[in-house]
């Protein structure tokens, strides 16, 4: 299903640095232990490191790693990228390092290399005893996405960092906004925020990609009917049905837009935010400001 280069196949097939480092009663050696993401989410990375303590080098790093493919290579890579370095040079090292030693991951798949690291700055931080939201001075340590626990400074930092300009690149590198999608629309305004701080280049409005519309003639019912179809298919059924739900097109009537909500989001209690604030949010910043949009019950 996934399209990966050979570098990520060979650590994934023959993963170098596997396992953990046990604690030494060797002298001017210490070891650090970084651990990231959680199994509920798919996700979890413990790095060792063995730390020679005069010169702060690090001189093994090994890894224990729950999760897909890339996760295991991005774990593989990044012991790789740090050994032989000192403590101050692998905290040079970025997510882009990891992806690139891999000669590329899949574009959803880049949160592993982001975990790859989250893990080496917590591994360095406890072995200095830094707390690591410390360390970030924009910590304003607001919640943005509750399903996967994402704080508004880790998605600021992972914008900055890698040039992201759409929420669902956001979703790619760090997973916020990959569950209900009710943190979409904030994601969206975060994004817009650090734009603002940082000149990034502003995503260009979907009505005006691949010639389907533009702000000078306005949209005739058929192009509205297939830009909110495009809009849903490519931008939030992936969302939903990733959680289970999904979204059905039912009908237009001038900016009404009605839908009908399925499987996990047609129970779910946070559908009307699901609706009001994922779907229709994006709808309003893709298409048209004044879109509503209503859930239409099912016939049975
Ligand atoms: S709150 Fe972010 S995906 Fe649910």
């Amino acid at each position: 299903m996934w399209e990966y280069t050979d570098k990520v196949l060979e650590l994934f097939y023959n993963p170098k640095n596997q396992g953990e480092i046990e604690e030494t009663a060797e002298q001017n050696v210490k070891v650090a232990t970084g651990e990231v993401g959680s199994i509920a989410c798919g996700d979890a990375l413990r790095l060792h490191l063995k730390v020679q303590v005069d010169t702060d080098k690090i001189l093994d790093a090994r890894f224990q790693t729950f999760g897909c493919t890339s996760a295991i290579a991005s774990s593989s890579a990044l012991t790789e990228l740090v050994k032989g370095l000192t403590l101050d040079e692998a905290l040079e090292v970025t997510n882009k390092d990891i992806a690139n030693y891999l000669g590329g991951l899949p574009e959803a798949k880049m949160h592993c290399s982001v975990m790859g690291q989250e893990a080496l700055e917590a591994a360095i931080f406890n072995y200095r005893g830094i707390e690591r939201e410390v360390h970030d001075d924009d910590d304003e340590g607001a919640l943005i996405c509750t399903c996967f626990g994402i704080s508004d400074t880790k998605i600021r930092r992972v914008i900055r960092e890698n040039s992201l300009i759409t929420a669902e690149e956001v979703t790619n590198y760090v997973k916020a906004g990959g569950g209900c999608g009710s943190c979409l629309a904030t994601i969206d305004d975060i994004i817009k925020e650090v734009q603002r701080e940082s000149a990034l280049p502003i995503a260009a409005p979907a009505s005006n990609k691949g010639g389907v519309a533009t702000e000078i003639r306005p949209l005739t019912t058929v192009q509205k009917i297939a830009l909110i179809q495009k809009v849903l298919d490519e931008e939030v059924r992936p969302v939903l049905l990733a959680d289970g739900g999904d979204v059905e097109l039912y009908d237009v009537e001038g900016d009404r837009v009605k839908v009908l909500l399925q499987g996990a989001c047609g129970s779910c209690s946070s559908s009307t935010a699901t609706l009001k604030i994922a779907i229709e949010a994006r709808l309003r910043d893709r298409i048209s400001q004044s879109i509503v949009v209503e859930a239409v019950e099912p016939l049975f």
